[in-house]
């Protein structure tokens, strides 16, 4: 078992990680709960209740605790206010009081959606976080961001509500599907890129077998995924400085997901653009040596295919970008690697040079 910490003022609070953790969860959760606590509420979805929901079920009972089970609908065009307000509307019918339990159980939809009903309810109660995607173990689950999309926007309505505990299982993984594990995978090559060469390395030498889910491998990628996580979170919950470095790959991921309208790419597969694109652009600076842009992007193909981008307008999604929430007065933040394993934060790049990157990618000449 492996455990790592997040370390806030209010709270603190651990990430455990272990392959088969979900048998024996109760010993953990125990640990975790509130002197008062009798009730628990297991939010999840039809797919990943019928796969998971059962062994924790199982070690909820065990606690002695009356637990009721919310299931929402499967997909992020059900992560808005109305679904919260159907978990709401449970809480209160099955009478969860201030000491109860939530417990998200699935990915990071799921895990966004519950952590902000857990949020707003009787101005918050305690929930903890079972993510079963490869992307929520290694960055949703962690940090207390909870939210839902609003029409005009993803994620503009939301809390900052951090869990009591994170229990990551990898083998739930083995039933994932392999678009969301490669998808996932382009995180974890963010983490390398922006602060950890070994992992970097471990990624280059490894995608192979991380790709066939190779048990021990991804169990050392959460590893170090979620440490990274940890530790900047730790020391900067509210992201007013370290943390925008997680946004590496995301200011032109973000835009390029906005400009199709969020159809075409998974998450993780308009990161990978981002990341080719941040990292040309820092080339083009004179900060990056080619060798680490060409292992870069190596890299990120190598965990693809990403979908195509040819017929993108590039106009599009330069407009798209200018409105993405970071930017700070108008001015894009890009976060640039100097190189493998260290980022600088640049605001207020030439525009140009932006769109002349961004146009190349898009035409797949990079
Ligand atoms: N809060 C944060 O800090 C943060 C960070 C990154 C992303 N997010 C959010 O996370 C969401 C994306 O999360 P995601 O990529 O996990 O998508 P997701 O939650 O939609 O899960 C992807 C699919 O996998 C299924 N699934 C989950 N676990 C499974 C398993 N073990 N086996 C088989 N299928 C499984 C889900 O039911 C779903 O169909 C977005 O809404 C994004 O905004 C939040
Ligand atoms: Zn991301």
């Amino acid at each position: 078992m492996k455990k790592l910490e997040v370390v806030l003022q209010s709270h603190s609070y651990p990430i455990f990680i272990s392959s088969g953790l979900l048998e024996k969860a109760d010993e953990l959760i125990s640990s975790l709960l509130r002197p008062k606590c009798h009730k628990a509420v297991l939010v999840s979805n039809q797919k990943v209740f019928e796969l998971y929901g059962r062994k924790l079920i199982g070690a909820l009972s065990r606690l002695g605790l009356k637990t009721s089970t919310v299931l929402i609908s499967d997909g992020e065009r059900f992560k808005t206010l109305r679904t919260v307000e159907n978990i709401v509307l449970s809480l209160i019918e099955e009478k969860i009081e201030r000491n109860d339990l939530l417990l998200a159980l699935g990915g990071g939809v799921i895990g966004d959606i519950a952590g902000f009903a857990s949020a707003i309810y009787l101005r918050g109660i305690d929930f903890l976080q079972i993510p079963t995607t490869l992307l929520a173990q290694i960055d949703s689950s962690i940090g207390g961001k909870t939210g839902v999309n609003h029409k005009l926007g993803k994620n503009l309505i939301g809390a900052f509500h951090q869990p009591k505990g994170v229990l990551i299982d990898p083998s739930t993984l083995s039933s994932l599907d392999g678009r969301e594990l490669r998808s996932a995978l382009q995180e974890a090559v963010k983490y390398g890129v922006i602060k950890d060469v070994e992992l970097f390395d471990l990624l280059e030498k490894n995608s192979k077998e991380l790709l066939a889910k190779d048990d021990s491998l991804l169990e050392d990628v959460i590893y170090r995924c979620c440490y990274i996580k940890a530790g900047v979170v730790s020391r900067d919950e509210k992201e007013s400085g370290e943390r925008r470095i997680l946004n590496f790959g995301h200011t032109i991921g973000h835009a390029l997901e906005a400009a199709t309208r969020y159809k075409r790419f998974k998450h993780g597969e308009a990161v990978g653009y981002g990341i080719i694109g941040a990292a040309q652009i820092a080339s083009d600076l004179n900060l990056l040596i080619k060798n680490d842009l060409d292992r870069i992007q190596n890299l990120v193909n190598a965990f693809g295919p990403l979908p195509k981008t040819d017929n993108i307008d590039t106009k599009l999604v330069a407009e798209r970008m200018a409105q993405d929430k970071k930017a700070v007065a108008g001015r894009l933040v890009f976060i640039l690697p100097d190189k493998i394993g260290s980022v600088i934060i640049e605001e207020g790049l030439p525009s140009e040079l932006v769109y002349n990157v961004l146009k190349k990618i898009l035409k797949g000449r990079v």
